[in-house]
């Protein structure tokens, strides 16, 4: 499928493009249907971005009233726990907006994984239903050093699933079990946006825009559906030009 590489100078530089692109993107999405679905990435990356979006250079610009806010992936605990997607993205967007959109948290009971995936599996349907495979707008991904995106790490069944809307992982990731929006979900976004940042996902990056057969998580989605990247120049330094 379809790569679009955007190489920008740092972070802050991409975090500007990225927010643009999402302006553009909920303009067409309500024009065409009414609302804006996202949903977010976790991890440190996107930080920058949510901080972006709520400051006054974009705050009031954003159709927040006709946003919805999902997560793709989040880490099985507490809402108040560091290591929590939610309360990155409430921190970081939601907490700093007079008028805070829709937002719809995965983890309600970090003891109980399988029973909170169902739950969000159910919500997507319900909510994003009216195509049969819930569709959102955007889907905001970033990527590890080992290509996974989303929750879906090298060697999980939750890599190779087919079929969940919305899953928990057997496998504890880094210290935490996971639940996740299944490849099929987010192969189905009319958009993906990936952001990548920083020369510890240089290797992932390369092998997975130059290597055809990479085996990388996020090279098998490329295959699968067209991605958007946005990655800086730590991430992606820039080719020497030919002959130098
Ligand atoms: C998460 C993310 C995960 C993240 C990558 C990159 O919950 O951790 O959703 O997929 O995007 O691991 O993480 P960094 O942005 O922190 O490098």
């Amino acid at each position: 499928m379809h790569a679009e590489l955007h190489v920008h100078p740092g972070p802050e530089a991409l975090a500007a493009a990225v927010a643009r692109r999402w302006a553009t993107l909920a303009e067409e999405a309500i024009a065409e249907h009414g609302r804006f679905t996202v949903a977010l990435s976790g991890g440190r990356t996107p930080r920058i971005l949510y901080e972006l979006l709520a400051s006054p250079a974009w705050r009031d610009r954003l159709p927040w009233g006709q946003t919805e806010l999902y997560l793709g992936d989040e880490r099985c605990v507490p809402a108040d726990h560091a290591d929590s997607n939610a309360r990155m993205v409430r921190e970081a967007l939601l907490d700093r907006l007079p008028h805070p959109p829709l937002f719809f948290p995965m983890v309600s009971d970090p003891m109980r994984p399988e029973q909170d995936a169902a739950h969000y599996a159910s919500l997507l349907r319900e909510r994003l239903g009216d195509a049969p495979i819930p569709t959102f707008d955007l889907i905001l991904l970033g990527m590890g050093a080992d290509g996974h995106f989303a929750s879906l790490f090298p060697g999980t069944t939750a890599l190779e699933d087919r079929e969940a809307f919305a899953l928990a992982l057997r496998e504890e990731q880094v210290g935490h079990r996971r639940i996740s929006l299944g490849r099929r979900v987010i192969a189905a976004a009319r958009r993906r946006i990936v952001m990548v940042t920083g020369a510890d996902k240089r290797a992932a990056l390369a092998e997975a825009l130059h290597e055809p057969g990479s085996l990388l998580p996020i090279a098998r989605l490329q295959r699968q559906a067209s991605l958007e990247w946005h990655v800086d120049q730590a991430a992606y330094p820039a080719k020497p030009a030919a002959g130098v």
